[in-house]
């Protein structure tokens, strides 16, 4: 916690805001803003502030920074990492007021939003005008576009679309001392110096705090199809991922379920329509989009013969709305499922999609270990697995004292197969101790020479990813 001289400065920086933007105190609001998804985390800030202007933002940064205060951006708090958590106390900065979507240019695809915007709500904007925001995490209704830059997020169509990244034109950013700056051009190409866009999109609001994002966007594909494949080989199912590839096939969402994660999500919704058969062990859930409904069965006509060449069942099409949103909905709840079930650690690993069989082979043999039982799920064309780590009824002293060296384990198989330690979470608060298998030495010191550069007082959400020297 932030211990600063003393809390004076509370008392001044109320005084100095409250005129300018809500400044809360009271206990609930520091209550709220202590925990995001991950885990049960709890840091609750001294002070949240609510700005609704960059000019705010700018104020609130360059105030905090003369008095050696923290500051931590947050939007929904649905990161799964902490990286909107004030770790160090201080000032939580929620963009929560900053949600207008300020303009969709229709001539040149692109949109301008603040950083509050939430997800489903731009996708649906722009979907009335026949325009496609593509990137949709499993939070979509409730996390914002400023979390989805700061940590890069993903989700099911990234194995098509990509992610947040991608899609990032031009930011305006306000830095730790106050300053605004735009880091790149509203343009499709730019090849002007730094990608300051890129360097900050990823960079968990430890560089600077986005108060303004354009951001690509295309027509919207009207029609896909979508099917969830049983497999009885759990490592058949993630052999066939790399097959569809291999045949042609550009599927817009691949993802992966064990069956616990099936029967998890099943539990946690109430909805237990989806018949699972005894021998079933996983599912592929695969959806292919088009413009034109005749350039879907294609696509399926390459997906089916990778599925049958390793094995996997009868596949369950979905051939009206209601059954593609109830498998959509299935899959979205996996996580808060898990959550619901034990106390758990999620990795979000990532390989290169044809080791994926490796990956989960070593996760369950390191599992087994261990002694720790393990729910995996996850955009599996992208090699990216959730794996998710059960407490269950290991004590909490066991729990903390094996837990990092099994994860330390995954995390040297992941890196063993070309892979990293976290595709679309972050690393925030809780993946910090695992950097140094991430980068060496030199690498990561690049790193924190930059963090230096835009953040020299170190007031800008300090305590992230950076293990402590
Ligand atoms: C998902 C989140 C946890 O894929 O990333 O459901
Ligand atoms: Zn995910």
């Amino acid at each position: 916690m932030f211990d600063g001289m003393n809390d004076l400065w509370i008392k001044s920086f109320e005084e100095k805001f409250r005129s300018l933007c809500s400044v809360k105190l009271d206990a609930e609001s520091l209550r709220v803003a202590a925990s995001d998804h991950t885990e049960d985390l709890h840091y609750p800030p001294q002070v949240v502030a609510e700005p609704d202007s960059t000019a705010v933002v700018s104020q609130i940064m360059s105030w905090a920074n003369e008095h050696g205060v923290p500051v931590t951006p947050a939007g929904a708090l649905t990161g799964l990492s902490g990286g909107a958590l004030s770790v160090r106390g201080g000032i939580a900065l929620s963009t929560r007021k900053m949600n207008r979507i300020l303009s969709v240019d229709e001539m040149n695809h692109q949109v301008r939003v603040q950083p509050g915007v939430i997800i489903q709500e731009l996708q649906e904007e722009v979907q009335s005008k026949g325009l496609f925001y593509a990137v949709d995490p499993a939070s979509r209704g409730t996390c914002t576009i400023g979390g989805n830059i700061a940590e890069n997020s993903g989700g099911p169509r990234a194995v098509k679309y990509g992610v947040t990244k991608d899609w990032v034109l031009n930011l305006e950013v306000v830095l730790s001392d106050g300053s605004v700056i735009e880091t790149g051009a509203n343009t499709l190409k730019n090849s002007t110096g730094y990608n300051l866009t890129s360097l900050i999109v990823g960079s968990e609001g430890t560089l600077g705090i986005v108060t303004e994002a354009t951001l690509k966007l295309l027509p919207w594909p009207s029609h896909n199809a979508l099917m969830l494949v049983p497999f009885t080989q759990t490592e058949n199912a993630c052999r066939a991922v790399a097959e569809i590839f291999k045949r042609g096939a550009q599927p817009s969402a691949l993802e992966f379920m064990e069956r616990s994660a099936i029967e998890l999500a099943q539990l946690f919704t109430g909805d237990y329509s989806l018949e699972l058969e005894s021998e079933t062990s996983a599912h592929l859930l695969i959806e292919v989009d088009a413009f034109r409904f005749d350039d879907l069965m294609p696509q399926v006509e390459r997906i089916l013969p990778a599925i049958e060449a390793f094995g996997g069942g009868e596949p369950l099409f979905a051939d009206d709305e209601a059954t593609k949103n109830k498998l959509w909905k299935l899959r979205r709840s996996v996580g808060e499922a898990v959550k619901a079930k034990s106390t758990y650690k999620e990795e979000d690993t990532v390989v290169p999609r044809g080791t994926l069989p490796e990956l989960l082979r070593a996760v369950k043999a390191i599992g087994a270990d261990f002694g720790f039982e393990s729910v995996c799920y996850g955009h599996a064309g992208d090699g990216n697995l959730h794996v998710n780590i059960l407490k269950q009824d290991n004590s909490d002293e066991r729990w903390e004292r094996e837990l990092p060296a099994a994860i330390r384990l995954i995390f040297k198989e992941v890196v063993r197969l070309g892979g990293t330690i976290s595709g679309e979470h972050g690393i925030g608060l809780v993946q910090k101790p695992f950097m140094d298998l991430a980068f060496s030495k030199r690498a990561l010191q690049l790193q924190r020479d930059i963090k230096k550069l835009f953040d020299p007082k170190g007031t800008l959400n300090p305590g992230k990813i950076f293990p402590e020297p």
